[in-house]
Order: C-alpha cells, then sequence, then structure tokens
C-alpha cells in the first residue's frame, strides 16, 4: 500500500509542478528604467508617451524616476537602476559635466544605456536621440525677425550647463548675427516660470527697450511674458520652445505667446530604440530628430484639437488596455481553473487507476498466498508423512539393531565358548601326542626297518611334530588373549642367531631350485634384547611362507640390519604375492584363503604379529601379485641390564628349536618308465602326501609326483600316464583347473583323473565333476580303498576300450550275418575322436606304404613315440603298431568285398609287404580267412 501512496503523491506533485509552470511560463521582463532630470509638461508627454509604448510590450517593465533638476538626485537614481538589475537605462541628464563619468560608468559597466534630450561630454553611451537645438535656436531667430521690423530682443536661457541651453543660445545668436539682429540682454531662467519672469524683470528694468523675448522653453516665457504685462509691455512678442499641448500652444492660441516651437518628446521612439538594443535588434546610434514648423496662432488651435482628439483616442485605447487586462486576468483565472480541474480529473483517474491495480494486486497476492499456504500445507503433510516413515525405519533399524546385537551376542558366546573348547581340546590333544611324539621319533630312528616302513615312519614323526607345533600355537594365541604370554627378553647377538637360523633353509633352496639370498649385518654386528624363542618362531613363520608360495627357480632373500632406532629383518620372495584384499586379512587369525593358504591353519602370521607386538616392533608387508612379496619386521634396539641372561650362541641354535623339514616341498619325480607299465601321476603341493600315496600305490603302478598344478600338466603331458590323482586344495592352480585343462587337451584329455579333496560337500563334487573329474576320495583317506579306487577306475577305462574294440571288429562280420544292432556307445569325449580320426587319416593316406612306422606318425602328429603309445594304447588298448595294422586289414576286407583284385594285391595295396603275414594278421583278426570272405562276399551278390 505504501507504495502507491507513493506514486499517488509523486503524480500529484508532477501535476501541479506542470499546472505551475503553465501557470507562469511568461517570457523574461525586460526592466527598463528612465531617469528624468527634471518633471514638467513636456516630460509629463513624454512619460505619458513611454508608458504608452511599453502597453504595447508584455516583456516590459518601465519606472521613470525624476531628479527635479538635481544632480545628485538624477546620480543617485542611476544607482537605484542599477543596483535592482534594470536590463537598460535612459537618462536625460540634468547637467552634462556632473553626469557624464556615472553615465559612463554603467556603459563602461556592459550595461545599455541610452542618452536622451540633453547631451554629455563624449559618446561613451549606447544611443542617444534628442533634436537638434542648434537647428531650434536659429529657427527661434528667424521667427524673432519676422516680429518686428527693427528687432530688440532679450534671451531668457535655460540652466547653464545643460546641453540644449547651450545649443539653444548658440544657434539663436548663430542665426541673429546673420540676420542683424541685436541681443540687448541675456538672463538664466533655469527652465522654470519665476527664474524666467525675474530674469526678464531684471533686463526689462535695465532694457526698456527690448520688443522680442526669446525664452529657451515656455514656462520661461510664460514666466517672462509675465514680468512683460506687470510693466505694462504688451507689445513685447515673446517666443519660447515646446509646445507643450497644455502650457506651450495652448498659451500661442490664448496669445500669451506669440510662437513656440515643437520640441519632440518622442518617448515611443525611445521605447522602441530600448527594445531594439534589448533585443538584439538594429537600431540608430544617434537620433536627431527633424525640427518642425514653429507652433503659432495660425495653427495652434487645430494642434490642440489635435492633441485633445489624440488624447481621447488615448483614454479609449487605456479603458479598452483596462478593459483587456480585466480579460486577460479572467482568462488566466479561468485557464488555472481548467488547469486546476484537469489536473484534479487526471490525479483522480490517476487514483482510481491505483486503487484498482492495488485491488487486484491484493487479489493476486491474496491468491498466491493461499496457493503457496496450500503447498505449505501440502509439503507439511509430506514431511509429517516422511517423519513417520522415517521413525519407522528408525524403530525397523532399533529392532535390527538390538537383533543384531544379540546375535552378536550369542556369535561372540559361541565363539567364546567354541574357543574354549578349542583350547581345551588343544589341551588335551598335547599329552596324548607327546605320547605318541616320542615312540614314534625313536621308532624313526630305529636301524631294521625296511625302507618302506622308515619311510612311513619317518612321514609319521614329521607330521606329529607339525601337530605339536600348530596346538602350541592355538595355546600361545589363548595365552596371549588372558595375558599369560610372557616376553623372555635376553640380549643376543642377533646377526649370529640369524645367520644359524636361515642355515638349514639354504639347503632346503639348493634341493628346491630357488635363489636364496642372505644379507646379515655383521659391522656392526645387531645386538638387541629379544625373546630368542620367539624370535626364530617368527623368522621360522616368514621363510616357511616364503618357501611355500615360491616356485621352481625363484629366488628368496632374507636380510637383517639395524639404523639408530631398529633392528629390520626383511623377508622377500619372487612367489606368487597377493592381492590388496588379501593383504589386508593377512595379519588376522585363521585368515586363510584358497589361494594362498589353503592347506594352512592361518595362525602362523597371525601369531607371528603378536610375538612382533609383544617386542614393542612392528610388521609391515609389500606384495605385487603375481610377483613375490616382502616381510619387514622391525624390533625396537632395546638392552636388558642384566648381562648374565645373555645366553651362548649355542642356546639360539636353529636346528634345537625347529625342523626345516617340515615345509621341505614335494620333490618332483621325473623318471623313465618304460612305455608300456602302467602309469599314475599325484599332483599335491603336501610332500607328505605324495610319500603317503606314492607308498601305497607304488607295488602296483610307476609313481610320478607333480608339487603344483601346473608342474602337474607338464608332467602329464610328458608322461601320458593311466591315472591321475590331483588334490584339489593347491596354492597356484587349484585341482579344479588342473582337471579341466588336462580334459581340455588332446593328448591328456582320456586320462582318468581322481580328486582328493579334504571337503566332502556335494557342491565342490560337482565343481569337480564340471570340471571332467572321474572320481573323488575325501582325506583322510584309506589307502587300500585309494588302492581299489585306482584300480577300478584303470579297469573300467579298459573294458570301455576292450568292448569297442570288439565291436569294431565283428562289425564287417555282423553286417551279413546279424540284424543289424545299434553301434555300442562310442565315449563322449569328442577329441578322443578327434585324436583317432586324424591317426586314421594318417595311416588310409599312407595305406600302401608298407614303411609307415610310428615314429613317423607320432611326427605328424606333434608327439613323442612314447606319448603316441601311451595316448593310443590308453584309447584302444592296443599298441600303436597294432592299431596301425588293424586299419590296413579293415581297408583290406572293404577292398576284398567290393572289388575283383587277387588276395595279393589287396595285401600290398593296404601295405602287407608279404601276401602270407597278411592272411595270417587277417584271419587273427576277422576269424575267416581273406579268401574266405572273399567267396562268401560273392556268394551273396
Ligand atoms: C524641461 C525643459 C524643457 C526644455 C528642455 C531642454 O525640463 O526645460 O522646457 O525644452 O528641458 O532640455
Amino acid at each position: 500500500m505504501r507504495q502507491y501512496i507513493r506514486f499517488i503523491a509523486f503524480a500529484a506533485a508532477a501535476l501541479c509542478i506542470a499546472a505551475f509552470a503553465a501557470g507562469c511560463s511568461q517570457p523574461k521582463k525586460y526592466k527598463i528604467g528612465i531617469s528624468q532630470c527634471s518633471s514638467d509638461d513636456w516630460r509629463k508627454k513624454m512619460n505619458e508617451e513611454i508608458l504608452r509604448e511599453a502597453m504595447l510590450h508584455d516583456n516590459v517593465e518601465v519606472e521613470i524616476r525624476s531628479a527635479d533638476d538635481c544632480n545628485e538626485k538624477q546620480i543617485a537614481d542611476l544607482d537605484y537602476f542599477v543596483k535592482n538589475g534594470f536590463d537598460l537605462i535612459a537618462v536625460a541628464p540634468n547637467e552634462a559635466d556632473a553626469l557624464t563619468p556615472k553615465i559612463k560608468d554603467i556603459y563602461e559597466s556592459g550595461k545599455p544605456v541610452i542618452v536622451f534630450d540633453r547631451t554629455i561630454n563624449g559618446d561613451t553611451y549606447t544611443a542617444f536621440q534628442g533634436a537638434d537645438n542648434f537647428e531650434l535656436g536659429a529657427m527661434a531667430a528667424a521667427v524673432a525677425s519676422t516680429l518686428s521690423d527693427e528687432p530688440r530682443i532679450m534671451e531668457i536661457k535655460g540652466l547653464d550647463g545643460s546641453s540644449p541651453a547651450e545649443l539653444r543660445h548658440n544657434g539663436f545668436h548663430h542665426a541673429a548675427d546673420s540676420l542683424g539682429m541685436k541681443i540687448i540682454g541675456e538672463g538664466v531662467g533655469q527652465w522654470n516660470y519665476e527664474e524666467g519672469r525675474r530674469a526678464a524683470d531684471s533686463i526689462l528694468a535695465l532694457h526698456p527697450e527690448v520688443n522680442i523675448i526669446y525664452a529657451h522653453n515656455d514656462r520661461m516665457a510664460l514666466g517672462a511674458g509675465a514680468a512683460a504685462a506687470a510693466r505694462g509691455r504688451k507689445d513685447i512678442r515673446i517666443i519660447g520652445i515646446d509646445a507643450a499641448p497644455e502650457i506651450g500652444i495652448k498659451a500661442v492660441e490664448e496669445g500669451k505667446l506669440n510662437a513656440t516651437f515643437l520640441y519632440p518628446t518622442a518617448g515611443h521612439e525611445l521605447m522602441r530604440t530600448a527594445l531594439a538594443i534589448l533585443n538584439g535588434d538594429k537600431f540608430e546610434r544617434n537620433t536627431l530628430f527633424p525640427t518642425p514648423a514653429p507652433v503659432n496662432a495660425s495653427n495652434a488651435e487645430i494642434l490642440l484639437l489635435q492633441d485633445k482628439a489624440l488624447r481621447e483616442e488615448t483614454n479609449k485605447i487605456l479603458q479598452l488596455q483596462g478593459r483587456m487586462a480585466d480579460w486577460s486576468q479572467r482568462y488566466t483565472r479561468q485557464s488555472n481553473v481548467l488547469i486546476a480541474a484537469i489536473a484534479i480529473i487526471l490525479l483522480a483517474a490517476i487514483l482510481i487507476f491505483v486503487l484498482t491495480r492495488f485491488y487486484w494486486n491484493s487479489k493476486h497476492h491474496r491468491r498466491q498466498m493461499e496457493q503457496r499456504n496450500n503447498e505449505l500445507a501440502r509439503q507439511r503433510d509430506q514431511l509429517e508423512r516422511q517423519r513417520d516413515e522415517l521413525e519407522r525405519q528408525r524403530d525397523e533399524l532399533a529392532r535390527q539393531r538390538d537383533e543384531l546385537d544379540n546375535l552378536y551376542r550369542q556369535l561372540q558366546e559361541a565363539t567364546g565358548s567354541k574357543l574354549t573348547f578349542f583350547t581345551n581340546v588343544s589341551h588335551d590333544l598335547r599329552t596324548p601326542l607327546t605320547l605318541i611324539a616320542d615312540p614314534v621319533s625313536q621308532l624313526a630312528a630305529a636301524d631294521n626297518l625296511t625302507e618302506r616302513q622308515h619311510t612311513l615312519m619317518q612321514l609319521a614323526d614329521k607330521n606329529v611334530k607339525r601337530l605339536e607345533r600348530l596346538i602350541n600355537q592355538i595355546l600361545d594365541i589363548r595365552k596371549y588373549d588372558s595375558g599369560q604370554l610372557k616376553l623372555n627378553l635376553v640380549n643376543i647377538n642377533l646377526s649370529e642367531a640369524m645367520r644359524e637360523w636361515v642355515a638349514p633353509f639354504a639347503n632346503m633352496a639348493a634341493k628346491q631350485h630357488i635363489k636364496f639370498n642372505t644379507d646379515i649385518q655383521a659391522e656392526p654386528e645387531v645386538k638387541i634384547a629379544i625373546d630368542v624363542e620367539k624370535t626364530e618362531r617368527i623368522l621360522f613363520n616368514l621363510l616357511s611362507n616364503a618357501f611355500k608360495f615360491t616356485p621352481e627357480n625363484g629366488r628368496i632373500n632374507i636380510s637383517l640390519r639395524s639404523d639408530d632406532s631398529d633392528a629390520i629383518i626383511e623377508v622377500s620372495d619372487s612367489g606368487i604375492g597377493m592381492s590388496a584384499e588379501e593383504m589386508k586379512h593377512l595379519f588376522e587369525r585363521f585368515f586363510k584363503t584358497d589361494r594362498i593358504n589353503p592347506n594352512g591353519s592361518g595362525i602362523g602370521l597371525a601369531l607371528s604379529k603378536v610375538f612382533i607386538d609383544m617386542h614393542g616392533g612392528s610388521i609391515a608387508v609389500k606384495s605385487d601379485e603375481g610377483r613375490g612379496s616382502t616381510f619387514i619386521v622391525k624390533f625396537p634396539l632395546h638392552k636388558v641390564d642384566d648381562p648374565q641372561n645373555a645366553p651362548s650362541p649355542l642356546a639360539v641354535g636353529f636346528s634345537s628349536m625347529m625342523d626345516v623339514s617340515e615345509i621341505e616341498e614335494v620333490e618332483d619325480c621325473c623318471v623313465e618308465i618304460p612305455e608300456d607299465t602302467p602309469t599314475l601321476l599325484i599332483i599335491d603341493d603336501n610332500r607328505d602326501i605324495c610319500t603317503l600315496v606314492k607308498n601305497v600305490l607304488s607295488g602296483s603302478y610307476a609313481v610320478i609326483t607333480a608339487s603344483s598344478g601346473a608342474q602337474g600338466i607338464r608332467v602329464a603331458t610328458r608322461y601320458v600316464p593311466d591315472l591321475i590323482i590331483c588334490d584339489v586344495m593347491m596354492p597356484g592352480m587349484n585341482g579344479y583347473e588342473v582337471c579341466k585343462a588336462l580334459k581340455n587337451e588332446e593328448l591328456t584329455s582320456h586320462i582318468p583323473v581322481l580328486l582328493l579333496t579334504a571337503c566332502s560337500r556335494d557342491e565342490q563334487r560337482v565343481e569337480g565333476y564340471d570340471c571332467g573329474a572321474d572320481a573323488f576320495m575325501t582325506k583322510p583317506f584309506d589307502s587300500a580303498m585309494l588302492l581299489a579306487r585306482c584300480r577300478s577306475l584303470l579297469e573300467n577305462r579298459r573294458l570301455i576300450y576292450k568292448n569297442l574294440e570288439i565291436s569294431a571288429a565283428n562289425a564287417h562280420i555282423s553286417e551279413e550275418k546279424a540284424p543289424k544292432k545299434p553301434a555300442p556307445a562310442r565315449p563322449e569325449n569328442l577329441l578322443e575322436d578327434d585324436f583317432l580320426r586324424k591317426f586314421r587319416e594318417i595311416v588310409e593316406g599312407n595305406i600302401a606304404n608298407s614303411e609307415l612306422s610310428v615314429e613317423g606318425i607320432a611326427g605328424s602328429l606333434g608327439l613323442s613315440r612314447v606319448q603316441l603309445y601311451r595316448k593310443v594304447k590308453a584309447l584302444t588298448n592296443c599298441s600303436a603298431a597294432e592299431l596301425i595294422r588293424n586299419i590296413r586289414l579293415k581297408k583290406a576286407a572293404v577292398m576284398l568285398k567290393t572289388s575283383t583284385a587277387t588276395v595279393s594285391e589287396i595285401a600290398y595295396a593296404v601295405g602287407f609287404s608279404s601276401p602270407g603275414y597278411f592272411s595270417r594278421c587277417y584271419k587273427e583278426y576277422y576269424h575267416e580267412t581273406p579268401a574266405e570272405t572273399q567267396n562268401r562276399t560273392s556268394k551273396a551278390r
């Protein structure tokens, strides 16, 4: 609302200003000051003319001042005009000498000055206008000469020092001289009646012979006339100047004066010149009005009448002007009323417009507010709904959290009781294990065992020790958790101890073809207070892990150095490395992944970290998946105070505490095996399992071993064994991957694979069968069962191929003799078909070549003789040479039935070098001679 009020106020103010401006839009008014030196009838007439002229111009304002014949007063009047900002000053100077300086100042200050009637010294004025007073004087002399035959003249002069007096005198004398007239006396009448009378009276007293009086104006002439009359001198002729109607012309008409001269007032002319100057128009700088004819008895009356008529007209004009002024006032008033009315109407219109607008805006605003309120209400409802929903979700979350807390508590309780149970079991296991360990150890050392018995006892001994170590680790962890695990710090030379501890690993590295570098600081040797037993176990754990994950021809480095604050042990390997995710959980207890630690307990590294923490040290790992890992262990370089506590170097000897043979890897067994010996390959990263299985099976098979999946595939391809036993959980390639690779390789696809798994879950078996596995055995297994399983697998395979072979051999006979039966099922494996098809195509392509050898075909197939032999034997249960011969015989059988060639010709055609040998082989294979086949076939035809 406030803005509308402001707008209305502004509009009203604008209208008022506009109206005021319209009312006041007058052109600029010029102020003109008129300074008269005197006040008399002549000047009265002139002033009337000035004012009349001014009335014709709207833009002129005139003020007339009279100096009353006083120089000082006139100077004061001029100052007044200047001071009050008059635009132009017109002055009739009383006396030239007195007024010239002031007029000059005003003129030189830039204000326009018009000098009229009387002159000044010099020409410091804007314009001058007046009559030719010299000429006037001369004309008066001429008139005087006509008034008497013997003129004796008295001259009554105007004010001395005023220019007309001087000029009228000079002009008169000049003419009088030329006319030969005498001027008897001269007096000064000061331009007024009284002084004129007095001067004339004085002269008359002196010069009674005077018969003509010449006065410079009519007033003085009348005064002089009065003086003459008083002396009874009605004869004296009197001449005046001015011819103002009420005085001069009337006096002539009345006979008081004989003649007068019309001294031009020209007030209107003065105003016109003034306006021309002010308007910047062209004007005449010096104007001398022409001297008119004298007024005498002959024209005075007319002139008076003219004047009277003029006055009447003037009065009428003045009346009209008065009316016009009245009309103008009324017009102005009405205009103002009209403007005010228009302004009011406009204001009312604006007010109505503004109020209407205000009304509509308010309405619109109200509607918007309502909409906004509705929207806000909607949003509030929505927020309330969301808040309710959030509260519901919060309650739900709280409920779930409670459930989770509950579950977590239950889990903790379960874990706690499990761990307690686990610890108790570990405790319970330790005593019987000790009782087993010693007898087993003694038995393993006995010298009356067979080699096989010795191997098995050593295996048992080693694994009992491993079990003991594992149980000790579990119990250590529990001790640590319950705060019972203590550090036994002693001052030792760690450099020396390290050298002893790592020595046995060097032997193992050599056996496994691993480059083993040690870099143990000797200058100075690292001396430190440390728990010797725990440190050795840490080192053993790190090194055994490194060996476990580093393949043949890999590299393991171990170093010891010290800086200002720490002893730093670094163990690095070029093994399989770890992913970032695996590294995150590396030191968690019981953390194991199928890839990194498939067979371990996952406790070793966790316990190492516990030991390192107890020392106030740290362990860090850097690893690059596929390229190896580096473990960095730091022990603070503390010392203990008791030097007695320092153990001897022997006491920290490695061999007395840890057995490196526990972690020795399977040695891949690569032996020369006769090609027809049943061969079995064991793939397992656990050396003991390999040893055990080998022991079980070596009586029945030639056994070869491989310690990793990749190695297993290489050995399988090289030897083409009859059966493969493969562990599922292995670092690197696991058993499923190995199985899949073998089944996809042409050379090994036929070999039955038996997977060994620690887990009997069905999903694992499904995955195994999907990879092409033929059988499973769950660990721990029974030796007899394993042996039986292997036998069964091989026997089944043999039977399948035997049946196939018999079916193939009898096929051509049964074609004619028996009704057609469906062909026996072929092995599903298409790779086997492919291999035999390629073999057959090579033989059939060289069917007539009796020199075609097994080596030649092996070369064509990119195989060794042994590989070809073992593959063919496994698939067909016959040797490669027998298979070549059988293909030749089949071809011969077809030829015997379809061609007219002789048996000998056919024998040579299918690559037999002797028909007799062909017939023998044919009879043996088809149970009839070639001739019998020919005869039977021709009869049938
Ligand atoms: C008026 C007057 C006139 C005369 C004129 C000369 O003041 O005396 O009578 O003609 O001045 O300036």
